[in-house]
């Protein structure tokens, strides 16, 4: 057995283990990857200030996000198909989530039901919506997530039509797979991974597929999205949306000041500032370079999380410090699963707790909540002088 350290580490075992066509879905970003490869180049654009002769005891990572504690500021970000990772995949990162003290944001296209996810956990979970066309599908939805008693909602604003990521289409992706002459190739090689999947029955998409009217061919990602989502989204959309739901809204997707500014004035509890890892429009800048321009908009008006782009509890030190509240993990945690399943995403938990924990003390803190621009040495360019 190899020893882990790294997310990269989980990563490679992710790539061997799973099927190409998921491990490729979450590892791809739209068109070029531009945005998908700066997403993380950019971080390593951000150095880190070392101070010494500090008193390094009793630290704690332990802050809030929309009011709720959480043993560090990372949650699991919503990720379609996470199921199809590993067999039961949205149960047991659920799980791993809770158990480190951390959200769960479970994706709408899930492959374990929002019932089925709170049936086998037992803290609540978030619960992402895409803005789909269907109001009554819409409405029950919502139900079902209040049923299965959601403690946050997370609205993504981002995928109102769906990038293009050659490789799901060059390789097929549907949920289960179909069986092609080289999707059976493939499978042949990943005889662990199916044996997991013959073993359960949760290989749809679990919160649609017997739910959704009108979609012709339910395993796809592409198609689903092409005729459920909704195109004329506007912001009266979201904000009769956020009415739907009684607890915290998170709008997810934002990537510009004016964006930040609208999603603050709806009253929002927590904007995310994400370009979708990359996978929505390529060319768009990073997360981490728009971060501070957002905070410094309307940091004092709502709480700024961060996603996209983060694979180490290093780049999570760098976006707390810049003024973000919490942070989410998405790839980092699905390397997790695809490589060890639950236990994956503790050991990915883990990995970037310690990387925190230990960063935080390099630059002379102790708590996470205290950590401030000051120990971040920014290029003067950083977020670029564009025109
Ligand atoms: C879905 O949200 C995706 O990015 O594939």
């Amino acid at each position: 057995m190899p020893v882990i350290t790294t997310i990269d580490d989980l990563k490679r075992i992710h790539k061997r283990r799973t099927p190409k066509m998921f491990y490729d879905y979450a590892e791809s970003g739209s068109w070029t990857e531009q945005t998908f490869r700066e997403n993380t180049s950019d971080f390593d654009q951000i150095r880190l200030r070392q101070r010494v002769a500090v008193d390094m005891t009793d630290r704690t990572t332990k802050t809030q996000m929309v009011g709720q504690d959480v043993a560090m500021p990372v949650a699991l970000a919503p990720v379609g198909l996470t199921g199809m990772q590993c067999a039961d995949g949205e149960i047991k990162a659920a799980r791993a989530a809770e158990k480190f003290g951390v959200p769960f944001t479970l994706s709408t296209m899930s492959i374990c039901s929002i019932e089925d996810v709170a049936a086998n956990t037992s803290k609540p979970f978030w619960f992402q919506v895409y803005t789909l066309k269907d109001t009554d599908f819409m409405t029950r939805l919502f139900d079902r997530a209040k049923a299965a008693k959601c403690s946050a909602l997370v609205i993504t604003l981002d995928l109102q039509i769906l990038g293009q990521r050659h490789k799901d289409l060059k390789n097929g992706l549907t949920a289960p797979p179909k069986f092609t002459i080289p999707t059976i190739m493939n499978l042949a090689t990943k005889w662990a991974w199916g044996m997991e999947m013959l073993q359960t029955k949760r290989r749809f998409f679990g919160n649609i597929v017997g739910h959704a009217k009108g979609v012709s061919d339910p395993s796809s990602l592409s198609s689903w999205s092409a005729e459920a989502f909704d195109p004329a989204l506007d912001w009266d959309r979201v904000a009769e949306l956020m009415k739907l739901w009684d607890g915290p809204v998170i709008l997810k997707g934002i990537l510009d000041v004016e964006d930040a500014k609208k999603a603050a004035s709806l009253g929002a509890d927590a904007i995310i500032v994400s370009n979708h890892g990359g996978r929505q429009l390529d060319g768009a800048l990073s997360s981490i370079r728009v971060l501070p321009q957002i905070i410094d908009a309307v940091g004092d008006k709502v709480e700024v999380h961060f996603d996209s782009g983060i694979r180490s509890g290093q780049d999570v030190l760098k976006a707390m410090a810049m003024g973000a509240k919490g942070t989410y993990i998405g790839r980092a945690f699905v390397n997790g699963l695809g490589a060890m399943g639950e236990k994956g995403v503790t050991q990915a938990l883990d990995i970037i707790h310690k990387e925190l924990d230990l960063t935080m003390a390099f630059c002379g803190h102790r708590d996470i909540n205290e950590v401030d621009r000051d120990i971040l040495l920014i290029p003067k360019d950083f977020s670029g002088d564009w025109t």
